[in-house]
């Protein structure tokens, strides 16, 4: 087994990084609300790069794509203020996160390549595929070695997205820059978006949400400062908030209808979106696809991995508006657990070490109406009958009704030592062990329960739930949706229902997506059907 408990000498050398960069976080604070409404200087908003079929037709059922993780690409990164370069690992040397767009049914080969020093995979963070092409961290990639990841898509249009999955070295790699996008569309989507019951080409957007730290400036150069395992319980924050690689970027919208693909791929970070000026917005999407029926709202919270596509409508307004996405403060039911370095002086520890704790106001971006357009967008009502989505499954008939499964999310803490232990069913994860047997092709409740005092995304692979309630309140909303992560808050119960379709097969992980926590042990395997390759390691 594992150990998870912190050093104190670890948090010690991090204390000291953090107070190095408070004066180079310092210049770089974002502008007050009021300059970021009518700052001219915001950089503009990156399009993240779609990458192309291999196979050269894009027709076929076939798609074929290289992923080559790297390090030392140095990326351009862009801020109301000063620019400054930064060295991060990426995906074919690309500066921006590349998007991968397929249709349903494709089959799919994917080459891997791993050009870091570290073991590294490829995990499809939603993705209905086999396990053995998961990219868990019992399929670890050495480094200058490649895999074939071979699946096929079969599952709803949706926004989903790729990450390594290294035993233990999921946040630093995510952090340093690798994750990319994978958009899935369908015969729904496509019909929805050419009848224009949903935006689409330059009206749907990706944003890729992440929070970061960066050092002090040397030659134009910041490095990325990450901890490793915890300063905290939080899980890594930064004081930096990027959407698609800049900070607080504009972008040029005319007078219609915007799809927009909220991403929140930060490490640890909590985000509770709305516009500046408050005005509602159209929820169509979750994590694993299309809205029965669309969800009128005007903030939508959002914890780590957890994805939504929302239509904004500048239809109403006037050339020359300009319109802020911000987070908005909240109540932050986080706990800062640093083993006696934070107690009274946590406001001050928080500027010290460069953090900016979850909860406090940030500008992500701005939207400019630059120019008339026909609206020609009317957004659908109700998806149609033969979308998945409109079965709603009955828990009376799961397989394990009476006998539901539970996970319990706590965490500890030792002041003296600044230990921190994050476990799920009081078991710290272990590569080895497979923690959950369940039978192929079927139908599950899982009750996930938190028992710590912070908010923790819960996240199965392999898998799209559907939530039956909170705390025995039955699902509304944007609950309705598919979801592979959702957020427990602090002294909650969610309960799931989920079908495993034949192919799922073997073993998967379940986990806390603050990736500190699982990389801490937040984590462990289940199984489905009868065998599976942690038999073999
Ligand atoms: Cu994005 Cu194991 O997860
Ligand atoms: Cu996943
Ligand atoms: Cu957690």
């Amino acid at each position: 087994m594992k150990t998870t408990t912190l050093s104190y000498a670890l948090l010690t050398t991090f204390f000291l990084i953090g107070c190095g960069g408070v004066s180079s976080t310092s210049s770089t604070t974002p502008p007050k609300e009021d300059d970021f409404l009518t700052n001219p200087n915001l950089p503009s908003l990156h399009i993240l790069p779609v990458i192309a079929d291999e196979d050269g037709n894009v027709n076929d059922t076939r798609a074929t794509y290289t992923l080559t993780a790297g390090k030392n690409v140095n990326v351009t990164i862009e801020t109301p203020g000063k620019s400054w370069i930064t060295p991060m690992w990426r995906y074919n040397g690309n500066p921006l996160p590349i998007v991968i767009k397929a249709k349903r049914g494709t089959d799919m080969t994917l080459n891997f390549n791993n050009r870091l020093d570290a073991d590294s995979t490829i995990h499809w963070h939603g993705f209905k595929i086999p396990a053995e092409m998961d990219g868990g961290p019992d399929y670890p990639v050495t480094p200058g070695k490649s895999m074939v990841y071979r699946f096929t898509m079969d599952q709803p249009a949706s926004s989903l997205w790729f990450h390594p999955h290294p035993d233990m070295q999921t946040g630093k790699q995510v952090y340093m820059g690798l994750a990319g996008v994978f958009l899935l569309n369908d015969e729904i989507s496509r019909e929805l978006e050419q009848m224009n019951q949903l935006p689409s080409g330059k009206q749907d957007i990706v944003l890729l949400v992440q929070d970061r730290r960066f050092g002090m400036e040397n030659n134009g150069v910041k490095e990325l400062l990450y901890m490793d395992q915890n300063m905290d319980g939080d899980g890594m924050l930064g004081d930096i908030v990027l959407v698609n690689g800049s900070q607080s970027p504009k972008m040029e919208v005319g007078t219609g209808k915007y799809r927009l693909r909220l991403y929140n791929v930060s490490n640890a970070k909590n985000y509770d979106f709305a516009f500046s000026d408050g005005r509602s917005f159209t929820v169509v999407g979750t994590d694993g696809g299309l809205l029965a029926k669309p969800v009128k709202v005007n903030h939508i919270f959002m914890g780590a991995a957890e994805r939504v596509e929302i239509i904004a409508d500048f239809s109403k307004d006037k050339v020359g508006t300009k319109i802020g996405l911000v987070s908005k403060a909240f109540q932050d039911d986080n706990m800062d657990m640093g083993g006696g370095m934070n107690g009274n002086t946590d406001n001050n520890m928080s500027q010290m070490n460069g953090r900016s704790p979850n909860g406090t106001q940030v500008n992500i971006m701005r939207f400019d109406v630059v120019k008339e357009m026909t609206d020609t967008i009317n957004i659908y009502t109700a998806l149609p009958e033969r979308a998945e989505i409109h079965t709603r499954w009955d828990p009376q008939n799961a397989d394990n009704i009476g006998d539901e499964r539970e996970f319990d999310m706590t965490m500890s803490m030792n002041n003296m030592g600044g230990m921190a232990t994050f476990v799920i069913n009081g078991k710290s994860f272990d590569p080895t062990r497979v923690d959950e047997y369940l039978s192929e092709n079927s139908t599950e409740i899982w009750n996930i329960t938190n028992n710590s005092p912070m908010a923790h995304p819960f996240h199965a692979h392999a898998i799209q739930w559907q939530i039956i309630s909170r705390n025995g309140i039955p699902a509304t909303g944007t609950d309705l949706g598919w979801k592979d992560t959702f957020l427990v808050k602090a002294q909650e119960s969610v309960k799931i229902i989920g079908k495993f379709e034949p192919v799922n097969q073997g073993d998967y992980m379940y986990h806390c997506h603050i990736l500190e926590h699982e990389d801490a042990g937040m984590m462990g395997y289940f199984r489905v059907g009868n065998s599976g390759h942690l038999d073999d390691l």
